[in-house]
Order: C-alpha cells, then structure tokens, then sequence
C-alpha cells in the first residue's frame, strides 16, 4: 500500500495505476476525514469487491466544513490506525494531504449545492455542505475519473455529492453504501466515541425511531409523530429520496433523524417504501 502526501505524486500513482492496469479499470476512491471505523472497512471492502483496480482512500480532515461552533481540533486523529485498517481491508493507495497541500491559498473558490442544502443538516451547519462539496470537488478533480464510495449513514451529503458530480460533469460514478450499525442499530459514527454509557445507551433509540416512523408509513400513518428518540430531537423528517423535500404521495421516502446527546450531535436516516 502506497502512502502518498502531495497532490502531483497523487495524480501520478493514480494515472500509472489507470495506464498500466492490465484492463485499465476504473480507480475505487473512498474519502474519508480518518478515525475509520467499521462503517469506512464497509466502504474499501465495497471498492476492494467491485474490481476496482486501485483502491485509493484519502484521509483529510477538511477544515472548510467545520462550523464557527465546531471544534476541528476536537476531531480524533488516529492516522497510525487508519493506515492499519485501510491496508487491512484492501487500499492499495492512501492519500493523506496536509492543510497546506490542500488549501495552498485561501480558497476563494467554493461549490455551493443549492435546494438540497437549505434544510435538515443545512441551517444548524452553515456552510458546512459548500465545505464537503468544495473539498470533494478537489478530491474528483485530484483523482480523475472513478468510482467513489461514500456512505448512506450521511444521506443529505451523500445526495449533495451525487448532485454536484452530475452537475459539474465529474467523470465519477458516485456509489452509496449501506449504513453499518452496531448490534442494537445505533449506526457507527465517529462521534459515538464521545457517548458516556448513559448516553450511548439512549443513542439506539435513534434507530428505535426510525423504524417506528418506518412501521407507521408501511400502514399509511404519517411517520414523523413516531419518531421519538430517548434524546434531544433536533428533526425528524420523511421526505423524497432525492429532492429532500417533505415526501407527498411516494411509495418510497427516506426518513431523516438529528437527535443530541449532551453535546454530541448523531444523525441517521433510513429508506421506507409501501
Ligand atoms: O463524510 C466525510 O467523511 C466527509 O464529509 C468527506 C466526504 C470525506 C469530505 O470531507
């Protein structure tokens, strides 16, 4: 596994890779911002298992999209671990840029997703979706045409990602992946690290309310009323699967869940159809 820190060796691995391949298939690309847990192994096991001949994960911490109130030094770095599991579970190219590598300047250039980001996450974090589509646009454009394997646990960024690809012509395949949970569904998060045990306790309720509202709608309730964690409900919401909007007659919704646990912030979502 090739662990690699500057933009220009990163391009050329990538681009030996795609010219010397035997079939010259497609490069896997799985970002991350690191403190990978079982739920990003689900996501280079996916790129490993479609064939992909490079399986190349970036690890940035990406600064453009913490909030004023979010604390980016707060956010675990476990790099020495991440390296372990990447290679464990397949990478054969990890990219792990610094600050300055990624953002040289000031970055007076931004992508903004318009619509899908106006609600849910978007008004508690502002900014934070330019943040995410900016620096997976840089991602893209660093690693040229591929696959790339994001996560269905962040549904709204997901749909965000997918629109910015197809709207700036990304020669990318963007493929979500299914929500990895723990045993009681709470799904995994590198926020549950800073769950005590009463908290983490009451964090499965979250999944308990999703399938709640999921009950509710295949018997032609209206979910949302149903979907009562054990926690500070920030939203819960069913809406259309890919304009985000309050759902009117579709057979198949996704219902949207943000609920805090003192002061960690857990979200989750889950598909639904009758
Ligand atoms: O989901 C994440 O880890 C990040 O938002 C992403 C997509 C890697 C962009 O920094």
């Amino acid at each position: 596994m090739q662990v690699i820190d500057t933009i220009t060796e990163w391009r050329q691995a990538l681009l030996q890779c795609r010219t010397q391949c035997k079939s010259g298939g497609p490069i896997g690309l799985v970002p991350t911002m690191g403190a990978l847990h079982a739920g990003h192994a689900s996501l280079i096991d996916a790129a490993a298992k479609d064939g992909n001949e490079a399986v190349a994960v970036t690890i940035f911490v990406n600064p453009l999209q913490f909030g004023h109130n979010e604390d980016l030094s707060r956010y675990p770095r476990t790099l020495d671990d991440d390296l372990a599991l990447a290679e464990a579970h397949g990478a054969t190219h990890v990219f792990t840029p610094s600050q300055d590598e990624m953002y040289p300047r000031p970055a007076l250039t931004t992508v903004t997703v318009r619509d899908l980001t106006v609600d849910w996450e978007g008004p508690t974090r502002p900014g934070h979706f330019d943040g995410v589509a900016t620096v997976v646009a840089k991602l893209f454009n660093q690693a040229g045409p591929c696959r790339a394997y994001f996560g269905e646990k962040d549904y709204q960024q997901l749909c965000v990602i997918r629109r910015m690809a197809a709207d700036l012509e990304f020669p990318v395949d963007v493929i979500g992946c299914p929500t990895v949970r723990e045993p009681d569904g709470l799904a995994l998060s590198s926020r549950n690290r800073f769950l005590d045990a009463e908290q983490r306790t009451r964090a499965a309720t979250i999944y308990k309310a999703l399938q709640a509202g999921a009950a509710a709608f295949e018997r032609g309730d209206d979910p949302v009323p149903c979907m009562t964690p054990d926690a500070e409900l920030i939203y819960a919401a069913a809406v259309d699967p890919d304009t985000l909007q309050p759902y009117t007659s579709q057979s198949t919704i996704r219902l949207l869940i943000a609920a805090r646990l003192g002061p960690t912030r857990l979200i989750d979502n889950l598909e639904v159809t009758r």
